[in-house]
């Protein structure tokens, strides 16, 4: 007890706060929609067969993902502090759980620093699109003139510095003038961006093919436990969990009361764009003769075959400077919420004031950035045995890192409510008012998630 109060006598200066709880909504929908919504869930659907890979996915949604997302932000919202302020506090001054809470910052810092070399690309690709459009005669070509940009590292370079400088510019501006601003102007553009391509892509000859693809089981050479771990992973993924955002945007809200209902909108949104984008994206896929109903994996479906097909439709400049600038909202919005937690932390710890650790941490992420970016270049200066340096560290992040943070997340989360110190400001215990089911769900299935999340490990280590 005694020292739990030195903790909260640390630090007494308050979180920023959002201005609503839309805007919380908003500013959170946009951490969770990204590029595994729009790249890397149409491919997962497509490759894994449809239904076979849906169905696991929404259970792990709902059973892992949803109640990880309210443990995350309500621990946020409850405490008001950063993820190593509040993961202290609720474990009674644990250094430990400080410096749990201060790897899960880490991990955040860790993806943004590849994440902006693939918005980079998006908004090179954007920039393009909309000087020149894509004319390309053959998925050949297309796939040439990729490889180019990819080789030479001054093109990736240039990008990933452009997106760390719009980064820095926003964020400087503090959470209320940049981030959330951003995210009221960018989420609902985003939205109108995805209905209008999704109603274009009704005109498409492979529209039906598309659906009903994705809503039967298909019959894949994918099968089995993979299936499983591909679904979970991308459920973590997909809704930012695992890592310091959650927490961070959840101390910026004291809609306390509201947050298991928030989390319901914001994970049914990040579902509903999967599945939009899956059918546009799929239905390409089918429409192009080239293509030939095949499916290639991340960056060669974003940057080679798309551009190819928009290169048949003969649509002009339009629609695929539409298109990117459409994939650059949702990346920049998710970017955004991977640098803020550890921007917040600095900035709550240390006298340096919100620009210069804005500064600084944009700094670092992008000297990171650049290692990463160069690595996938011809030079080849940051890769050993083969994998880059990008790919390792993507792939830790996610694969083991993100999985850690969220297990962490659960169990603090679940101690804290049976030693019942979630209490709103209002002074009430949180959740007591929402009914028994709910209840039973989110503490059954975060009882669950850290098994699953077990066996993430079990399989990346090659044992099953
Ligand atoms: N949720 C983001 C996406 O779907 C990825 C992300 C993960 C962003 C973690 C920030 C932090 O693309």
């Amino acid at each position: 007890m005694h020292q739990k109060e030195d903790t909260l006598q640390e630090n007494q200066e308050t979180a920023p706060q959002f201005s609503s709880q839309a805007s919380f909504i908003l500013t959170a929908a946009g951490s969770a929609i990204g590029l595994a919504n729009l790249w890397k869930f149409p491919y997962i659907a497509f490759a894994y067969g449809g239904l076979n890979v849906l169905l696991p996915y929404f259970f792990f949604m709902i059973f892992v993902s949803i109640p990880l997302f309210v443990a995350e932000t309500t621990i946020g919202a409850v405490t008001q502090k950063t993820p190593d302020q509040a993961f202290t506090l609720l474990r009674n001054g644990s250094r430990l759980w400080k410096w749990i809470g201060d790897s899960t910052i880490f991990t955040g810092f860790l993806i943004s620093s590849f994440y902006s070399v693939v918005t980079g690309w998006i908004l090179l690709y954007t920039v393009q699109a909309i000087s020149k459009g894509f004319h390309f005669s053959s998925y050949v070509e297309s796939a040439v003139h990729w490889n180019g940009c990819l080789q030479d590292w001054k093109w990736g370079v240039i990008g990933h510095t452009a997106v760390a400088l719009l980064c820095l510019f926003i964020l400087t501006q503090g959470v209320k003038k940049g981030l959330e601003r951003l995210n009221q102007v960018c989420m609902p553009l985003f939205f109108v961006c995805i209905i209008s391509l999704f109603i274009w892509s009704i005109s498409l000859s492979g529209f039906w093919q598309a659906v009903s693809y994705l809503t039967s089981f298909q019959p894949t050479t994918n099968a089995g436990n993979s299936i499983i771990l591909v679904a979970l992973g991308h459920a973590f993924f997909t809704l930012s969990v695992g890592q310091g955002t959650l927490v961070t945007y959840g101390s910026y809200t004291k809609a306390q009361s509201t947050l298991f209902s928030s989390s319901i909108i914001i994970a049914f949104a990040d579902t509903l764009i999967s599945i939009l984008s899956s059918v546009i994206l799929i239905a390409t896929v089918f429409s192009d003769i080239e293509l030939n109903g095949t499916m290639t994996s991340g960056p060669s479906l974003l940057f080679e075959a798309l551009p190819s097909f928009f290169s048949t439709m003969e649509s002009g400049p339009w629609l695929p400077s539409f298109f990117f600038f459409f994939v650059f909202l949702a990346a920049i919005t998710s970017q955004l919420s991977a640098l803020e937690p550890s921007i917040r932390r600095i900035e709550a710890a240390t006298s340096l004031g919100r620009k210069k650790s804005a500064l600084l941490v944009i700094g670092s992420s992008w000297a990171l950035g650049i290692i990463a970016s160069i690595s996938v270049s011809s030079f080849h200066l940051f890769s050993l045995n083969g994998t880059s340096w990008f790919d390792f560290i993507s792939y830790v992040t996610t694969t083991y890192m993100l999985p850690l943070g969220a297990m962490a997340a659960a169990m603090l989360f679940l101690k804290a409510w049976h030693t019942k110190k979630l209490i709103q400001s209002s002074g009430e215990v949180l959740f007591a008012d929402l009914p028994k089911m709910a209840q039973t769900y989110l503490l059954c299935s975060l009882k669950l998630a850290p098994i699953f999340i077990l066996a993430i490990f079990i399989h990346a280590l090659g044992i099953w």
